[in-house]
């Protein structure tokens, strides 16, 4: 029997119970199935309004082009995701991944950790050279990278949240930030917190971005990404044919990496120390059993991942092309 229908029934004499439990139902079921929208108050010098005067067409320019990219190929939502996480992980969500390499700097994106790995430059540049048509030196990459992500995550049926907006450029980017910031998929998981923790996550944040898109083929979640790379790397190196880590893959957003850590079909051992580790047992338990407070958790830490280190006011500068400083 119903435990709700069960509480009305049993308790003819008074009505209070079962109203309240239902009052709770409807609130808890109130917020998660409706995980579309995540509205906090953004850090000093973002807002939610900051384009809509100056550029009101913005997020409709984002969603066509990466609607465009990811229609003609569905990996490129997860590329843009990762593209966000590894321009936020190192020194702020300042788009300096997308800087290139000039004859003064070394930068992010050919630190090993993203050389032949980060994808997506494309879909960004083409969203920028539209937008610098419509609204010329207003919009900064970092805006567009964060938007951009959050465009791929709804397309690919993960949840849709509010950006807040008013990222300024980087005028630099670091080769040796990269390398030391960005995790890298052989280390012990506690490293692993420490890097997120020492920006400001925590590591609920840590659990639940890793239940991030899964896609065709072998990548699926960051930490199942991070079991291919070491089993890529046991691979003879010209093999390029990686074999899928999970049968359930596909190019959507959804509960499975930790549906699978429960089905114990975490490929390596230490996924399954996602299970025993007390700090994260229950979070990817409830994540597995409610893919609605998983999606409203995910959503909240990208907002809180997109926020951190960002350069507002009058610092940076808003790049006319996302791969060089202005001259
Ligand atoms: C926490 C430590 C992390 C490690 C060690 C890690 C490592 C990796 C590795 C090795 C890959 C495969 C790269 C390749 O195939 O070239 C990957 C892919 C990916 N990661 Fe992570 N990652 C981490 C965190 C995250 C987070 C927090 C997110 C999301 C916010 C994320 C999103 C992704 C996505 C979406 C892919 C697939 C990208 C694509 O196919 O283009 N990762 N990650």
């Amino acid at each position: 029997m119903n435990r709700s229908y069960f509480l009305m029934s049993s308790s003819s004499g008074s009505t209070i119970l079962p109203s309240l439990c239902l009052l709770i139902m409807f609130a808890f079921a109130h917020v998660h199935m409706y995980p579309s929208t995540v509205i906090s108050q953004p850090p000093q010098g973002l807002d939610y309004y900051y384009y809509d005067k100056s550029c009101p067409r913005l997020q409709m320019m984002v969603g066509f082009n990466v609607w465009a990219a990811v229609k003609n190929d569905t990996r490129m939502a997860a590329s843009l995701l990762r593209l966000h996480f590894h321009d936020c992980i190192v020194n702020g969500c300042d788009a300096s991944v997308l800087l290139d390499d000039t004859q003064n700097m070394k930068g992010e994106k050919n630190a090993l950790p993203n050389r032949n790995s980060i994808r997506g430059f494309e879909v960004i540049d083409s969203i920028k050279a539209d937008v610098e048509k419509f609204c010329p030196s207003t919009v900064s990459c970092a805006d567009i990278l964060s938007l951009a992500a959050r465009e791929a995550v709804s397309l690919a049926g993960g949840p849709f949240w509010q950006v807040p907006l008013g990222r300024r450029d980087a005028t630099t980017a670091s080769e040796k930030a990269a390398v030391d910031q960005i995790p890298a998929p052989i280390e012990p998981l506690q490293n692993i917190f420490k890097k997120f923790t020492s920006k400001g996550l925590d590591i609920k944040d840590v659990v639940v971005l890793s239940g991030t898109l899964r896609q065709t083929g072998p990548n699926t979640g960051f930490l199942l990404a991070t079991k291919l790379a070491i089993l890529v790397s046991k691979k003879d190196a010209s093999n390029s044919t990686l074999a899928p880590l999970d049968s359930t893959s596909n190019d959507e957003f959804d509960n499975m990496y930790f549906t699978g850590l429960l089905n114990n079909n975490g490929l390596l051992e230490s996924d399954q120390a996602l299970l025993r580790d007390q700090r994260t047992s229950g979070l990817v338990n409830s994540y597995s059993a409610y893919p609605f407070l998983f999606s409203n958790d995910f959503a909240a830490s990208m907002v809180k991942m997109g926020n951190l280190g960002v350069l507002t006011g009058q610092d940076g500068q808003i790049r006319k092309k996302c791969g060089s400083v202005n001259h």
